[in-house]
């Protein structure tokens, strides 16, 4: 069944008190990345939801959030179509649903994870998704909840969140699912050109250069070989690549034996942007 208001999914979900839900909040275009997850969350749970909004707190750009594509219709005939009606529940709630008549972001620490990469690029979006997650995880009350490592830093800060406000939710992190040539599938891909999309597994191609590259050589000379790599070519725009300690986030100049290291990359085309990371040991 498909829910608008907060008030009549609540009613729904107290039919699974005593059984195990999973959830999967998503901002809707919904593709196989995102079914991947509901795939995992049925397996493990006896009952899915699935919330579709556009969180406007999160949008750090009036004209991304305009632009964000809306396709709410054939995202729930999606969900049917691979699950069935019958044991899931889908939100699709309005702005004022959510946010009444303040649609503002609330205040977040996750203990410097925000401060990094997305955070430090993209002003207020860690808060905006800490309120949006916040409020879903309150309405759902499920027991386990599922997030992408396409999205990995969302994914550890939303571990954090779950932390500090001492939720009993399991966070979940699922592979990446990638299209045939790599690119990391997203529903930003929906708005590149076919020439645009065919150029953007540029990327991943990147990150895997990266991490054999990795194995022999210093942090650093990986970040420059990389960078140089962008610098040869015309079509995609590097905003940022760098190399981080997994658990902190923290960029990091030098290898540490048994630590495991993680490479984040944004590059634009086309006037989108796009992100995607690697574990590179
Ligand atoms: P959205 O971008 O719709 O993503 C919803 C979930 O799908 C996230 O956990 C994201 O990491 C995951 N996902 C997206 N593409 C994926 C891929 N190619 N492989 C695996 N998982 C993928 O992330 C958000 O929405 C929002 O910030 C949200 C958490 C819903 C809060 O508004």
């Amino acid at each position: 069944m498909v829910f608008k208001t907060h008030k009549s999914l609540t009613q729904h979900l107290l039919k699974y008190k005593n059984q195990q839900v999973g959830f999967v909040p998503t901002m809707g275009a919904l593709h196989s990345g995102h079914l991947s997850l509901m795939e995992r969350a049925m397996k493990d749970c006896d009952f899915l939801v699935v919330s579709i909004f556009v969180n406007p707190t999160q949008f750090d750009n009036a004209s991304d959030l305009d632009k964000y594509p809306r396709t709410v219709d054939d995202d729930v005939a999606l969900i049917y179509k691979s699950f069935g009606t019958k044991n899931c529940a889908i939100y699709t709630p309005s702005v004022d649903d959510v946010y009444k008549n303040q649609t503002v972001a609330k205040n977040y620490s996750y203990d410097g994870l925000e401060h990094v990469m997305e955070g430090a690029n993209r002003p207020g979006h860690f808060n905006g998704v800490g309120t949006i997650l916040e409020f879903l995880f309150t309405v759902v009350q499920p027991q386990r909840a599922y997030f992408g490592e396409k999205d990995f830093q969302q994914l550890q800060i939303v571990k954090k969140l779950v932390e500090k406000l001492k939720l009993n939710i399991k966070i979940i992190g699922c592979a990446i699912k990638r299209e045939p040539h790599g690119l990391a599938m997203s529903s930003r891909n929906e708005r590149l050109s076919k020439e645009a999309r065919a150029c953007a597994s540029f990327i991943y191609n990147s990150l895997q250069k990266a991490k054999i590259h990795f194995k022999n050589n210093s942090i650093n000379n990986t970040i420059k070989m990389v960078e140089t790599l962008y610098d040869q070519q015309s079509l995609l725009k590097l905003e940022y690549f760098t190399i981080t300690s997994e658990e902190t986030l923290i960029p990091v100049q030098r290898k540490y034996h048994k630590h495991t290291y993680r490479a984040f990359i944004v590059a634009h085309i086309d006037g989108v942007r796009l992100i995607d990371n690697m574990r590179l040991s």
